[in-house]
């Protein structure tokens, strides 16, 4: 068990969650953000920017460090590892997590870096390796995950949604890279086990990269999409898109999310997870989740990671999936949210017809 857990932004939403639910087990909590104090906190806190060059924490080699900023630079994430200890990171953002894997890869720490680290990516990282394990004829991957509005989530993450509506990420589609802007192209996924199933736009979450490596030339597709809930907001913004507000609305991410957070919370407070795979007759498999507020969810995974990691296996880079199974990650969740459900389904394509505008070939 880690001797302290250092929480690098710890003074936000999730962070707020996980420094309750590591607290709760015994464990020792740090947090770190730029504020000068974290009112409300029981714990020590340190105020440091860590966008800024030079800035050192002194961690003991068998500490943990939890990224929740995506403003670390790549020297300090190294500057993290050298001297032993473990970092789980936490973005979901391409540019973020790629750098800092190359990075690591080439200067070889002692510490080892956990990346994948929460519900996406993170858990549907657990299930798509696992779909994948339990029918190993799959070849197309889709994820598609819906956030209920009735919850604010933090500043950080309203900031990365809005930053990936004008992205044009690349994604393996029939083993070929193609580059895929957000919402150019939509599916449904059976989201809820009694209501017909749910249009989700592409979205670029990093899961839809790292998988495809992963798997390399095993599986064709890898594809991730986004839904919100209630899904009229989900039509309203795939409007948006196609009349090309997306680059605005990445470009005023700043302003838009102070703007959105003075939003009264709407609908449901859930978050749901379908990892579905097709082999080449199109016979489907899947995977369904079903839990509660996505903060707290994304904290639970995290704390139950960080009790996972021991500081005496392999150091280098690691993802979640080298920690926790989908059982681990259920239980977890079942703490936080204990309506948690998970639903493990194999279809004939006979039985199943699940429509949606997907690019050409994806299905048969
Ligand atoms: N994998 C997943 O499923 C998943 C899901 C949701 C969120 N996340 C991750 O969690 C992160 C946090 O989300 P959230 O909803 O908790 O956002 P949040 O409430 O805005 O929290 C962000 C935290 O980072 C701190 N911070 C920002 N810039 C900093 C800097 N330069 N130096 C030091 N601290 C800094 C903020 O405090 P100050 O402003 O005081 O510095 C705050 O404590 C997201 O960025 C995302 O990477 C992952």
């Amino acid at each position: 068990m880690a001797r302290r857990v250092w929480l690098l932004g710890g003074s936000g939403k999730v962070g707020g969650h996980v420094a309750r639910m590591l607290a709760a087990d015994g464990i020792a909590v740090t947090t770190v953000s730029r504020r000068r104090h974290n009112p409300g906190s029981p714990h020590p806190h340190v105020s440091l920017d860590l966008a800024a060059p030079g800035t050192a924490l002194p961690l003991g080699a068998d500490d943990v460090a939890i990224n929740l900023t995506e403003a670390t630079t790549t020297d300090h994430v190294l500057a993290i590892l050298r001297q032993g200890a473990t970092l789980l990171e936490t973005s979901a953002t391409e540019e973020y997590v790629l750098p800092t894997r190359d990075a690591v890869r080439a200067a070889r720490p002692p510490g080892t870096l956990v990346d994948c680290v929460g519900v996406a990516p993170g858990l549907t990282n657990l299930m798509a390796h696992e779909l994948v394990r339990t029918h190993p004829g799959i070849r197309h991957l889709h994820i598609g995950g819906e956030l209920g509005l009735g919850e604010h989530a933090g500043a950080a993450a309203t900031r990365w949604f809005l930053d990936g509506l004008g992205a044009r990420t690349a994604a393996k589609v029939n083993g070929t890279w193609q580059e895929v802007p957000t919402g150019s192209f939509s599916r449904k996924f059976a989201f809820h086990p009694d209501r017909p199933a749910r249009r989700a736009i592409a979205y670029p979450f990093v899961e839809q990269t790292l998988l495809a490596e992963d798997f390399n030339s095993g599986i064709d597709t890898v594809l991730t999409y986004l839904a919100l809930s209630p899904p009229w907001i989900t039509r309203l913004l795939s409007a948006g898109l196609r009349l090309g507000a997306g680059p605005v609305a990445s470009r005023r991410a700043e302003s838009l999310t102070r703007f959105l957070m003075r939003f009264p919370p709407l609908g449901e407070t859930s978050t749901r997870i379908v990892v579905e795979g097709e082999d080449h007759a199109g016979n489907r498999a899947s995977i369904t989740l079903e839990t509660g507020e996505q903060s707290r969810a994304t904290a639970a995974i995290i704390a139950a990671t960080a009790r996972a990691v021991d500081p005496m296996r392999p150091a280098g880079l690691t993802t979640i999936v080298d920690w926790l199974t989908v059982d681990d990650a259920v239980a977890a969740l079942k703490d936080a949210h204990p309506r948690t459900r998970l639903a493990r389904t194999a279809v004939d394509r006979t039985e199943t017809a699940i429509p949606g505008k997907i690019p050409n070939g994806v299905t048969p």
